[in-house]
């Protein structure tokens, strides 16, 4: 997608060939662009950990990356235990989001299968491209299936403005390209129906105000930033025609795990009628999970809520304090929304209920 009307991915090789591994430093958002680049698999880890990337699309590809400057840090004769040490730190970085173990397995299950040493890097570093190319041909398909929601919504309007509410960043932000709640939202645009988006915030860390608006803004999509708490006020007056929202982990039974305040979304939704959907690539079902409430909930600092940062009017970057010192906080990152509350997930493959046996009819094979 673009930025500054140039086109860009969120993580990309340096090399056609090989490494670096390039990413945008989504920490300095949306006041500074910078590209960082990766040289070993503890700068993924940490680029992780600390949030330079961030999302589960995103997380999974600079896992798969990461274990490609895995074995090529790996000294010869020891790449298999590089491999398996490198996927260790790795699956330990982030603990909610499906695609990372996901990506992590899918290159050691793609490694084993190299005749030697210089074969299985050639593997890691073809699949772990194959998992940047899947993220974004997967996000861009749901985007296509998701259309076709809006598209109802705007003839029942008579083309009157679909006015959508997301929560988070679950945009091309969060993976590769195209991203999973925005996809259906750039292909309405593309398709020539007017949609407006109502951004919420996303406090402590802020992913709706930093990266959602900015984001859409760069796509010029009419966007609109809203507190956390005003989408029930907004849904009771009329003005939000449905939800769209992505998700870190959903189990085959259809629970969904997104960043913390989407149950409460759930909840204003179901009471006003409003439909609500998930949109997400297939990586990201957990299948052997059964209930939402056994998904790892990543719990962050309390500083990230006791504190803020943003641009001085003097221009610099800055964090200031809000509370008084010594002031505890709890920062639960992410919730659990219920099946039940959830109108359909939006996947590359369609559209489907979200509950155990229509997502196994979609997904036959798992
Ligand atoms: O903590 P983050 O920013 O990595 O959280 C991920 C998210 O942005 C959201 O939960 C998002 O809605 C789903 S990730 C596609």
């Amino acid at each position: 997608m673009r930025i500054d009307n140039r086109n860009y991915r969120t993580i990309w090789p340096a090399d056609k060939e090989q490494g670096p591994i390039l990413i945008i430093d989504q920490r300095k958002l949306p006041h500074e662009f910078v590209i960082e680049e990766l040289h070993t698999v503890s700068d993924a880890v940490v680029a992780i950990r600390d949030m330079h990337v961030r999302g589960a699309g995103l997380i999974g590809a600079t896992a798969a990356f990461g274990m490609y400057l895995a074995a090529i840090g790996a000294e010869p004769g020891r790449l298999n235990e590089a491999l398996q040490e490198g996927g260790r730190m790795l699956d330990n970085s982030r603990p909610t989001a499906r695609n990372l173990k996901w990506a992590v397995d899918r290159i050691l299950t793609a490694a084993a299968l190299g005749d030697n040493e210089d074969d299985q890097k050639r593997i890691i570093f073809k699949t772990a491209c194959e998992i940047a190319d899947e993220d974004a041909s997967f996000c861009k398909s749901l985007g296509l299936h998701g259309l076709k929601i809006i598209k109802e919504l705007s003839e029942k309007k008579d083309g009157k403005t679909i006015n959508i509410l997301t929560h988070c960043n679950a945009g091309w932000l969060a993976f590769v390209d195209y991203g999973s709640a925005t996809a259906p939202i750039y292909a309405a645009r593309d398709a020539g129906i007017d949609v407006h988006v109502w951004v919420d915030e996303t406090r402590p860390w802020n992913q709706g105000s930093k990266l959602t608006a900015w984001e859409l803004q760069q796509e010029n999509i009419p966007c609109t930033l809203i507190t956390d708490n005003a989408g029930g006020h907004l849904m009771q007056k009329g003005m939000v025609d449905m939800m769209i929202v992505g998700t870190d982990r959903t189990t085959h039974t259809g629970d969904v795990a997104n960043k913390i305040g989407t149950y409460l979304k759930a909840l204003a939704a179901r009471d006003n009628d409003i439909p609500f959907y998930v949109a997400l690539p297939s990586s990201t079902f957990d299948w052997e999970m059964d209930s939402g409430h056994d998904i790892p909930i990543e719990e962050r600092s309390g500083d990230e809520v006791t504190a803020i940062s943003g641009m001085t009017k003097e221009g610099t970057v800055a964090t200031v304090q809000l509370t008084a010192p010594g002031t505890r906080a709890l920062n639960y990152s992410f919730d659990i929304t219920p099946a039940r509350l959830i109108t359909g997930l939006i996947t590359e493959r369609g559209i489907t209920a979200a509950n155990r046996e229509a997502i196994h009819r979609l997904f036959p094979e798992k």
